[in-house]
């Protein structure tokens, strides 16, 4: 099921939490091949957007359409559609009495009817794409944060899926395993001819990796464009956000939220 328009296209989207609107006037089009960083500070409403990607938040107004196709409403369309989204989400998830292999074949048990061999084989391969093969029976805490990341990755990996949506996947992690994990993003994006999603308030490591940025701030995307053009922006908003300085356009209370998460 190929087309050829964006991957993922938002157009007036409005997300509500609890009542209160989080982001509004949100346009996004993803071409694919692409790698999207989303960028902002803690609280702005990064994996709100990521929640309406896959269908686990309805928009309040505006339409998100996947794969050329409108967000479906029956719960078993959903479903479908889900096993064509990698999610990665903040921390691991990854189950901790089971093998770094086992992990990564959960997916292939519940969404396929393989032979068991056949599984086995995908798992190794999944393991050896994200450079973890000899690593395949050895447990979470027996692996580094860096590696136990780079299991979650085979796991969200393991359908194949087309589009990848990673929220958060550098956090605690130090800056020479931050590097290894995008650039096996940037990587396994190119390889597999995926489309990737990265939500991210870890822009220096990000940014290298990217073809496009967008910030989100304040309720909406305060910018959008190439990382270059970020780097060089002069809005006030985005700069603040950018250079870390506490006092500024965004309010404090944004910037307490984030000092929490660091
Ligand atoms: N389930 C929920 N119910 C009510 N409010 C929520 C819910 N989830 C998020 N919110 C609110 O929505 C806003 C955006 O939260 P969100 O988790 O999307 O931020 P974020 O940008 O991902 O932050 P972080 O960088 O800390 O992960 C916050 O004000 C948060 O309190
Ligand atoms: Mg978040």
């Amino acid at each position: 099921m190929t087309h050829p328009g964006p991957i993922v296209e938002l157009s007036g989207v409005r997300l509500a939490r609890g009542g209160r609107t989080v982001l509004d006037g949100i346009d996004l089009s993803v071409p694919r091949g692409q790698v999207v960083a989303v960028l902002g500070p803690s609280g702005s409403g990064k994996s709100t957007l990521l929640a309406a990607l896959t269908g686990e938040l309805e928009p309040a107004a505006g339409s998100v359409r996947l794969f050329g196709q409108p967000m479906p409403t029956r719960a078993r369309e959903l479903l479908e559609l889900r096993k064509r989204i990698g999610v990665m989400l903040q921390g691991n998830g990854l189950l901790t009495d089971l093998t770094a292999a086992e992990n990564v074949a959960l997916p292939l048990r519940a969404h396929t009817r393989l032979p068991v061999e056949l599984i086995e084989r995908l798992v190794r391969l999944k393991l050896h794409a994200v450079g973890l093969r000899a690593a395949a029976d050895a447990f979470p805490r027996e692996l580094s944060g860096g590696m136990a990341r780079r299991v979650a990755l085979a796991r969200a990996l393991a359908l194949d899926p087309p589009l990848m949506i990673y929220d958060e996947p550098l956090t605690g992690l130090d800056p020479i395993a931050s590097g290894v994990v995008m650039e096996l993003v940037r990587r396994l994006n190119d390889t597999l001819g995926l489309t990737s999603i990265v939500v991210t308030h870890h822009v220096h490591e990000t940014l290298p990796v990217a073809d496009h940025a967008i910030v989100i701030a304040n309720g909406s995307i305060v910018f959008s464009g190439t990382p270059a053009e970020l780097q060089a922006t002069a809005d006030p908003l985005v700069r603040q956000f950018l250079d870390g300085e506490p006092d500024g356009p965004i309010p404090f209370d944004a910037v307490a939220r984030n000092a929490e998460a660091a």
